[in-house]
This record gives structure tokens, C-alpha cells and sequence, in this order.
């Protein structure tokens, strides 16, 4: 039997005041799509984070029971689960970071932009209940084609009167995992040891890994260069020919989304130097979004990164992603205004 909610709110309580003791606080993190394919992986990952205090699990399928299973794992978050839209608020209510990997994910021969026409609509429903319950959350948006749904959820934050740019963030860090990955591979290095910024958006030509920017420096052929630009930009249809069928990428997906939300938890918190790479609102190029570093701080994505200079196969392709990023972000901002 679950423990009842007195119980759990008095054990609440008690690790928060725990953890003030300790001077760590503790953070209320939603997930949004918490039983699907990176929902699961990334709820679990979550409640072993301990920055986490208080995880509230959201889907329309099947959460009770992923909030069951989880809430049993002796580590410091505790887990409430909340199942279908007369639950949104109750999920919402208090976050300070809401995860959102809701939505319908590709099969082989599909595009992320062929996933608009339903993951649009659950992206704005999902946010509509951010702007109402939790206006000051920091927002890291998975749901696909992320190109678009950044600016949507950004015009329903409008609409609402509640829009921070620096606290809606486009999460973009599993294409810099997969660029450390397959740069590492190359050298012969150490993943860990690896650094390559990603820019642009996250769907195909517009995944822009700057090569002349990896740290350590190194240098690569053409061919190297080649291969590893497209090995990163298509390593996401990679995992989806692979499964053949079963979805995309969900457990480096959620180790990404993990990732990422650590370091604005991190931020939060007040560390400083915290760095990664975001699609945000921007002014690096003339698109109104772009995934460049970002600084995190308390009050979200504080500062954005320059591009830094870039070789002339990485300015060709800029190019090339900015067009496709123009569309894409126009096609989110159409669909909320039409
Ligand atoms: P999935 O189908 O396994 O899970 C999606 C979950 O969302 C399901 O549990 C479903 O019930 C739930 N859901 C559907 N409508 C909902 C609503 N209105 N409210 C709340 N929950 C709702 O899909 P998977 O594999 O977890 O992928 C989720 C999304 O993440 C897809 O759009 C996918 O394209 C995207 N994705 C993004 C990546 C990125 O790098 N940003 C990488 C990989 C996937």
C-alpha cells in the first residue's frame, strides 16, 4: 500500500529540513511523458539525483504505476505520480524545473518535423499548464522537432504574460554526448575528456558540431570531418533504424536529459561556470532561436555563448542549418498565432 499523504508530507518535511541542516536544498522537479520510452529511464535517474527533493511523475498512461516502482528506491526524492489532465496541476503546482518528454516519438523513414502535427498540440497544452501553475520553473523541452516546439511553447508563455527567455531551454545535449562519443572514437581519447560544442537546432543538417572547437584541441582530415558531421547529425535515425520500429533513442536520451537538467538544478543553486549547450532565444545569429553554450545560473540561461570562430566547412554549413531553422521555427510561432 502507499504510504498516505500525511505520512509522505511529513516525511518531506523532515528531509528538508535534513538537507537545510546540511545547507544542500533540495529541488521539485515534474516530468511530463514520465511512463514513456525517456520518461521512464530519465525518472529514475532523476530520483537518484540528489539535488532532487520532491519528483512529480506526469503522463496520461500509466504513471501510477512507473511512481509505484520508483518510490521504493531508498534515496532521497520523493516520488508522487499524477495521471491524466484533471492531474496537471496538481503535477505542476510548486515545480521549480519541469522536464517535458511528452509526445510521439519517429519510425524509420520519418523526420522529427513529421512529428509536428501531434506532438504541437501536446506541447501546448503542457505548457499552458506551466504558465498557470509554475510561471518561474526552468522549462527543458524534449519533445520533438525541438526546432519548433521551443517556439511554441515561447508564444503560449506570451500569450500567457509569463515568457522569461532564459528560463525555457530547447535540450539539444544529446547531440554534444553523441559528438563527444563518436570525436572520442576518432582520437582514440576518452569520452570524458571530450568536449565538442554542438550549435544550431536538433534535427539534421541544423545539428552544426563545431570540429575546429573541440577541446582538447586536435585537427581532423576531411574525411574525418566528413564523417563525423554526418555520423552526428544522423545519429539519432541511427537508434530509430536500429529499433526498426520500437521508437528513438530513450535511454542516451535520458542520460542527456539527465545531464542537462543537473546543470540547471546546479545553476539554480547558485554554482558558478555551469556551461552546456541550449536551444534558446538568441541574438548570435538573426534567428529569434538558436543552440549555442549557454551559462546557467538562478534565473535560467543567464548568458549566451558567441559561435567563437568558425572554419569555412563549418560556415557553409551554418548556413545550411539556418535556413532549415528559419522554417521550422516559423512553422512553431504560425501554429499558436493562426
Ligand atoms: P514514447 O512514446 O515512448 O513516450 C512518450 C510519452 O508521452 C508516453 O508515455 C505518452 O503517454 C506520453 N504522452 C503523450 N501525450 C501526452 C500528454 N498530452 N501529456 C503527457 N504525456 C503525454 O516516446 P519517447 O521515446 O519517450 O520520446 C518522447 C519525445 O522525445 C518524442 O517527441 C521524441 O521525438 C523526443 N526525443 C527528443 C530527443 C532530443 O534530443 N531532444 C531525443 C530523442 C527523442
Amino acid at each position: 500500500q502507499p504510504s498516505s499523504p500525511q505520512m509522505e508530507e511529513s516525511s518531506v518535511l523532515r528531509r528538508a529540513d535534513c538537507r537545510a541542516k546540511g545547507g544542500s536544498p533540495g529541488f521539485k522537479v515534474a516530468i511530463l511523458g514520465a511512463a514513456g520510452g525517456i520518461g521512464q529511464p530519465l525518472a529514475m535517474l532523476m530520483k537518484m539525483n540528489p539535488l532532487v527533493s520532491v519528483l512529480h511523475l506526469y503522463d496520461v498512461v500509466n504513471s501510477p504505476g512507473v511512481t509505484a516502482d520508483l518510490s521504493h528506491m531508498d534515496t532521497g526524492a520523493v516520488v508522487r505520480g499524477f495521471l491524466g489532465q484533471p492531474q496537471l496541476e496538481g503535477a505542476l503546482t510548486g515545480m521549480d524545473l519541469v522536464i517535458i518528454p511528452a509526445g510521439v516519438p519517429r519510425k524509420p523513414g520519418m523526420t522529427r518535423d513529421d512529428l509536428f502535427n501531434i506532438n504541437a498540440g501536446i506541447v501546448k497544452t503542457l505548457c499552458e499548464g506551466v504558465a498557470k501553475c509554475c510561471p518561474n520553473a526552468i522549462v527543458n523541452l524534449i519533445s520533438n522537432p525541438v526546432n519548433s516546439t521551443v517556439p511554441i511553447a515561447a508564444e503560449v508563455f506570451k500569450k500567457a504574460g509569463t515568457y522569461d527567455p532564459k528560463r525555457l531551454l530547447g535540450v539539444t545535449t544529446l547531440d554534444v554526448v553523441r559528438a563527444n562519443t563518436f570525436v572520442a572514437e576518432v582520437l582514440g581519447l576518452d569520452p570524458r575528456e571530450v568536449n565538442v560544442p554542438v550549435v544550431g537546432g536538433h534535427a539534421g543538417v541544423t545539428i552544426l558540431p563545431l570540429l575546429s572547437q573541440v577541446k582538447p584541441p586536435c585537427s581532423f582530415t576531411p574525411e574525418e570531418t566528413d564523417y563525423l558531421t554526418n555520423r552526428i547529425q544522423n545519429g539519432g535515425t541511427e537508434v530509430v533504424e536500429a529499433k526498426a520500429g520500437a521508437g528513438s533513442a530513450t535511454l542516451s536520451m535520458a542520460y542527456a536529459a539527465v545531464k542537462f537538467a543537473d546543470a540547471c538544478l546546479r545553476g539554480l543553486r547558485g554554482d558558478a561556470g555551469i556551461v552546456e549547450c541550449a536551444f534558446v532565444a538568441s541574438q548570435v545569429t538573426e534567428l529569434p532561436f538558436f543552440a549555442t553554450k549557454v551559462r546557467l545560473g538562478r534565473s535560467g540561461a543567464e548568458e549566451v555563448f558567441q559561435l567563437g570562430p568558425l572554419n569555412e566547412y563549418e560556415r557553409a554549413g551554418l548556413e545550411k542549418a539556418k535556413k532549415e531553422l528559419a522554417e521550422s521555427i516559423q512553422k512553431g510561432i504560425v501554429f499558436i498565432n493562426k
